[in-house]
């Protein structure tokens, strides 16, 4: 089965882009999502979390204050590595398990913020393709969403690899500094490609 690594800064529009192949019918395995899951109360990855981070980043329900745990690690290269310790061997089954279900998808697309930072998936992903825009709209984009300050978004941006780092590990790339329509048709020609490949 061949399976396509889609990567991209933060904000840079991998979501979107997935939404696009799923559109075609494509299975998308999408890693912020699992970790999502993985997180949510009464999961094991949670209690790890709140071991070694302490109870205060659950909230009263039991479940995760997201912003507060976000806030830690950005602010700390070791919390970063900690949680991502806990996280990433759990994220790494749940991607096994879903690339090796059966299905009728042509290829499939598996969505890894954190591709080319890590060796994780060299040998998960056949190909890598790149959702590329300029820094500022990676800003522009994720301040819209309302959750993160500029200093936040950049300080995330600066524990991510750089354009160039990520365009010269691509097979593929997606540039996504225009309209939403641009993306739909990139993401088609791709798509005709990926099913030659198949
Ligand atoms: N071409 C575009 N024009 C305008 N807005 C866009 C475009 N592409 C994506 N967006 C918007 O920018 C935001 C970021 O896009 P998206 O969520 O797809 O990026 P992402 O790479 O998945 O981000 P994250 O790293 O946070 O998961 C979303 O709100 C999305 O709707
Ligand atoms: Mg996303």
């Amino acid at each position: 089965m061949l399976v396509i690594g889609l990567t991209g800064g933060i904000g840079s529009g991998k979501s979107t882009v997935a939404e696009l192949f799923a559109n075609h019918g494509i299975a998308i395995t999408d890693t912020d999502v699992i970790a999502h899951r993985l997180t949510a109360a009464g999961q094991n990855a949670l209690d790890e979390i709140a071991s070694i981070f302490g109870r205060d980043i659950l909230q009263e329900d039991g479940t995760l204050n997201r912003p507060f745990l976000r806030q830690k690690v950005f602010a700390d290269a070791e919390s970063r590595k900690k949680l991502e310790n806990i996280l990433h061997p759990h994220i790494h089954e749940v991607v096994n398990i879903e690339l090796t279900a059966e299905t009728k998808t042509p290829y499939r697309i598996v969505v890894v913020p954190l591709l080319v930072e890590t060796s994780a998936y060299d040998n998960v992903v056949n190909r890598v393709l790149v959702v590329d825009c300029p820094e500022h709209q990676q800003i522009q984009r994720v301040l819209a969403r309302g959750a993160l300050k500029e200093v936040e978004i950049r300080a995330i941006m600066a524990t991510q690899c750089n354009r160039e780092q990520r365009l010269n590990r691509a097979d593929d790339v997606i540039i996504n500094d225009a309209e939403h329509q641009k993306l739909a048709q990139q993401v088609s020609e791709l798509h005709k490609k990926y099913l030659t490949l198949a």
